[in-house]
């Protein structure tokens, strides 16, 4: 099993594994995780709120060298489903919002952020940031709508048994990958997903609009369907989901 690095403090799990992968050899599928991040990094330029002690922060590398640029994408559905079928193990009603936050209902209990270093058309390797809120009970932040695996069940989790129990799935599904079974991912992926059925609320950056989801294709762009039947595709950033 690929080493776990615990850290105290750090600024931010994604940093200081980038920085390691950048200067000395770090073996497939190492796990770097803190108490706290100083400057925990989210999606959006946002910051990344996490109680000191209280939750999974952490960042895994991975050299995914035979995967395309344009076929990164696989990379973030692997990574959410392994984490919605470990929390899955605790609760019901955990699904993927795409394209890679972890929700439990209308509430975010999980984000990633995944950094990529390219080398021509191919991936030399992925640093795989994630938060997950496990203990924590009241968030501060300006975070719309957080929820934490405690205030869902109740109940107080040991962290690393739960951190082990994501980097082995992770690891898991990369090896099947490897083996050439990306559709069986893609396919567990869509049957996951927040929203996979009827109409709901989707902002483009001008108006609201009412429509269905159609598909995520490989390449990550996702296809609604308005109820006039008028089909748009969008990449990450260009469409908002609006929550009731
Ligand atoms: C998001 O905005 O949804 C992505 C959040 C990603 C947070 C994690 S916490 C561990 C890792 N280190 C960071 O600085 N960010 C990611």
């Amino acid at each position: 099993m690929p080493s776990l690095i615990h850290i105290t403090e750090i600024d931010s799990t994604n940093n200081y594994l980038k920085q390691l992968v950048y200067n000395q050899n770090v073996e497939e599928g190492t796990v770097v995780y803190c108490d706290f991040q100083t400057a925990g990094k989210g999606q959006r330029g946002n910051s990344w709120e996490s109680e000191y002690g209280k939750n999974l922060t952490f960042s895994m590398v991975l050299y995914p060298n035979e995967i395309k640029a344009k076929e990164q994408f696989i990379i973030s559905q692997l990574v959410s489903l392994s984490i919605a079928e470990c929390l899955s193990k605790h609760t019901d009603n955990i699904t993927i919002k795409w394209p890679n936050d972890i929700y439990w209902n209308n509430k975010k209990i999980c984000g990633i952020l995944i950094e990529n270093a390219l080398e021509s058309d191919f991936i030399k390797s992925s640093v795989i940031g994630i938060g997950i809120n496990i203990n924590q009970e009241k968030f501060v932040s300006n975070a719309p709508n957080p929820i934490s695996l405690k205030n869902i069940t109740g109940e107080e989790y040991v962290l690393t048994n739960l951190l082990t129990g994501i980097q082995d799935s992770i690891l898991h599904l990369y090896s099947q990958i490897k083996e050439g079974k990306k559709e069986f991912i893609c396919q567990r992926y869509k049957e996951l997903l927040f929203r996979r059925e009827g109409y709901h609320l989707y902002n483009d950056g001008t108006s609201d609009f009412e429509a269905k989801i159609v598909s995520v294709e490989s390449d990550g762009i996702l296809t609604l369907e308005t109820q006039e039947g008028i089909r748009r595709k969008f990449t990450f950033k260009e469409v908002k989901f609006i929550l009731d």
